[in-house]
């Protein structure tokens, strides 16, 4: 637990800097999903045995995870990318405050803590500041379920007899509100329909682990999910899906800089609309089963428009990795966040680095092409920092990005990744002048 602390606490006290301008080359191996893992994990709370998952990123996100769970008892062993978690001793400790506060996914332990003690106190939920987040659908869940939900001093109390299956309207399509309520349903007793539910590829996955431990889930992936609870559920092995994000940010890293970069351990359905924009774009991709290889050498980008829509629409979490590359194309592109209305704090740091580009609303208007120069920029959130990178890999000179504590919630071994593939990349330590800098901005 202190070592996760400390790492935290190194990373916020570190800069990465890019030296830019150095073409893109080789094979980059994409991780298991964030995304999938911060509910996976979670999710094993609802088991009576141990389970396994494979395949899971380094990223402090998973880590700051792995302490919540032995913070309520389980066993939990961690190593090399593969979780064992033995539920079984794990109590209905509350968790009003610390680690829960970390991270936003911390609001699946309210579904899987309800689901198995029938109670829960969870403190609200941290993460990335991207405009107002509610959890209104994921209360509206589970009171539907049968619980009583407070809010008290910041932290949500839940509270139930006994859950019984309900048929539940999602108001908003919501990725979380579809995983927590799964989670809250698949013990409750009869039958749980949830209607407009979120569709992501993260929402089967972690559909697929509850199968594999004796839960009874159809429709998952569409919009209705339909959920018959059982009386227990047992321990299993499960693989995570390869994070359709973390590819997307080197297909649009590569799209930027590459020569010829093959992106490994994909599932390219799960990338469609960004496929389809990169090539409107002019980029070429070439797909098989399990890679996608991107092909450079184009001599002008094309401008494009894109809006960020509910999955299978393009992801939001990549609006903000696109609008660097945008600065590229030779025209004027406009790239609308219909999910996160305030995803835009990156853009002021964009245009410091020479970017011709203005907010208008929940849209971004990008001007290009603009040659962008190496500055010193922080991230404010992960795919801001993300953004960053992209924009340090395109820039002349050296970028200096601070706020990487944010880039470590979400990218596995980043600088080696990019390293590889022949950028010159490197994390450095803040100078007490720097940190002081810090400290008064
Ligand atoms: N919303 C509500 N009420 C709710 C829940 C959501 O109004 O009860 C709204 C949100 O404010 C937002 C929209 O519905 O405008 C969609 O939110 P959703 O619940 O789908 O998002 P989330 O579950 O909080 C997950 C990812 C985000 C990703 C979104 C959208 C995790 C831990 N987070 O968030 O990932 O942007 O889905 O795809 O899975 C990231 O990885 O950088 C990240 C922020």
């Amino acid at each position: 637990m202190i070592i996760s602390y400390l790492l935290r606490k190194e990373t916020i006290m570190e800069k990465l800097n890019i030296a830019g301008g150095d073409p893109l080359n080789g094979t980059v191996h994409i991780s298991g999903a964030k995304n999938s893992a911060v509910a996976l994990i979670p999710a094993t709370i609802l088991a009576h045995s141990p389970v396994t998952i494979e395949g899971l990123p380094h990223i402090s996100d998973i880590l700051t995870l792995r302490d919540l769970l032995r913070e309520i008892g389980g066993n939990v062993h961690f190593e090399k990318g593969e979780m064992v978690i033995d539920p079984k001793p794990m109590i209905s400790m509350p968790l009003p405050n610390g680690k829960v506060k970390q991270l936003r996914a911390s609001y699946y332990l309210m579904g899987a803590m309800l689901g198995r003690f029938k109670k829960a106190v969870i403190g609200l939920p941290g993460g990335c500041h991207l405009g107002p987040r509610p959890i209104d659908q994921h209360i509206k869940g589970f009171e539907a379920l049968g619980a009583e939900v407070t809010n008290e001093q910041g932290a949500i109390y839940l509270r139930a007899e006994q859950l019984k299956g309900a048929r539940i309207y999602l108001d908003v399509v919501s990725v979380g509100a579809t995983i927590n309520i799964m989670l809250a349903a698949v013990l409750a007793k009869g039958k749980t329909v949830i209607e407009n539910a979120a569709k992501e590829p993260e929402i089967i996955d972690v559909a697929t682990l509850l199968t594999s431990m004796g839960a009874k889930i159809k429709g998952a992936g569409t919009d209705v999910i339909r959920i018959e609870g059982v009386e227990s559920l047992h321990g299993c092995r499960h693989s995570i899906i390869p994070d359709r994000i973390e590819a997307g940010t080197f297909m649009i890293a590569a799209a930027a800089m590459g020569q010829e970069v093959l992106i490994d351990n994909v599932i390219p359905t799960h990338l469609e609309s960004v496929i389809a924009k990169l090539r409107e774009m002019g980029i070429r991709i070439e797909e098989s089963s399990d890679q996608l290889l991107m092909v450079g050498g184009q001599k002008e980008l094309k401008p494009v428009d894109l809006k960020t829509l509910v999955y299978p629409g393009f992801p939001t979490d990549l609006q903000q990795p696109m609008t660097s590359l945008l600065t590229k194309a030779n025209g004027t592109s406009v790239v609308t966040d219909t999910i996160y209305s305030a995803r835009f704090k990156h853009i002021d740091e964009l245009r410091r680095m020479g970017a011709a580009m203005k907010v208008e609303g929940r849209s971004a208007i990008i001007t290009g092409s603009a040659a962008l120069q190496g500055a010193k920029v922080k991230a404010s959130d992960l795919r801001a920092g993300a953004c960053l990178v992209i924009a340090g890999l395109m820039a002349e000179g050296i970028t200096e990005i601070t706020g990487l504590e944010h880039l470590d919630r979400g990218y596995s071994q980043i600088e080696e990744k990019l390293s590889n593939l022949g950028a010159v990349v490197w994390r450095e330590k803040l100078t007490d002048q720097e940190l002081e800098q810090m400290q008064n901005s």
